[in-house]
């Protein structure tokens, strides 16, 4: 069977079907009475089916009626949000706009997304906040506008673009005996127990093959899976831990923790800003991908480490 209904018929049939009425449904719709009338018979010409019968003044829905309107309904409340949809496309200023970010550029981000709120105050955010493999993953299943992460991987189709350094510092509680020490050899190192993030944390991944590349065996204690406990068992005496330095901004200012002057070090990352190629980014996506690229660096200056690791 072909039916070849509209959206129009549909919706205008819902109307009538929910009303009762042609009068009370051509006044909701705007439209006038033999509008609407038009409509339905063309609607059942279409079908080959009555949609209504007639008993004195009152009109019911016949079985075929019934059945039309079930689907007709859940049809106009998926038309209106797909309205809904399109107008916020259309309209930059009411746009929604889906972020993930890096665990790591967490500390970062929601200073960046305020300062673009304010600029959109009528925006809808959503901001997920996880490790790399996850990011990754939401990337392969189209899920979010925008990704902010450390290097994108080749094997997916991504548009990347970089915006700011992601230096990865050696930190330790402040009275750790190598501390204050000028230019540490890579190899003390050996001696030291490090705190170590989740296998699917990028900072993870980074520090493994900088180890592997200088011929390092370092012994890793405690494995975390966020940058906070990380931080916390530093302070605590665990041991020592590799973070971006955009972690521990505020505990380097009270002198919580301290960065080691260890020589090769920082690990030298990347923030990069990233969506899936090919995808069409909304108006207030492209004009947010635009904005971090922009001002990144300025809202979120590099907080100070020691000088000479730069
Ligand atoms: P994370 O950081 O996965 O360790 O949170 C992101 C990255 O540096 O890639």
């Amino acid at each position: 069977m072909s039916m070849n209904v509209t959206f129009r018929q549909l919706k205008v049939f819902e109307a009538v079907a929910r009303r009762l009425s042609y009068t009370k449904a051509a006044q909701e719709l705007f439209l006038t009475q033999p509008a609407v009338s038009m409509q339905i018979r063309q609607l059942e010409e279409n079908i080959g089916l009555p949609m209504f019968e007639q008993l004195g003044k009152k009109i019911y829905l016949t079985e075929a009626g019934k059945e039309l309107y079930h689907y007709s309904r859940v049809i106009a409340q998926q038309l209106d949000e797909v309205e809904e949809i399109l107008e916020e496309i259309k309209g930059v200023r009411r746009g929604r706009l889906s972020v993930a970010v890096a665990s790591t550029a967490n500390y970062f981000a929601t200073d960046i997304l305020a300062e673009f709120s304010r600029k959109m105050p009528s925006l809808t955010l959503s901001l997920e906040v996880t490790n790399r493999e996850r990011l990754l993953e939401l990337l392969e299943h189209n899920e979010k506008d925008i990704v902010i992460m450390g290097k994108p991987p080749e094997h997916l189709d991504l548009e990347a673009e970089t915006f700011m350094d992601n230096p990865l510092v050696v930190i330790a509680a402040p009275h750790h005996r190598l501390a204050g020490q000028a230019h540490v050899p890579l190899e003390a190192l050996r001696e030291e127990t490090f705190v170590v993030r989740e296998a699917g944390s990028g900072t993870r991944i980074a520090m493994e093959r900088f180890f592997e590349e200088n011929d390092i065996h370092i012994q890793t204690g405690m494995e975390m899976t966020s940058n906070e406990a990380i931080k916390q068992s530093v302070m605590s005496g665990l041991g020592l831990g590799i973070v971006s330095i955009h972690t521990v901004a505020m505990e380097l200012e009270t002198e919580r923790l301290a960065v080691l002057d260890v020589e090769t070090f920082p690990i030298l990352r990347h923030w990069y800003v990233v969506h899936r190629h090919g995808k069409r980014l909304s108006p207030v996506a492209e004009e947010f991908s635009q904005f971090v690229l922009e001002n990144a660096a300025k809202i979120w200056p590099m907080p100070p480490y020691p000088h000479h690791l730069a």
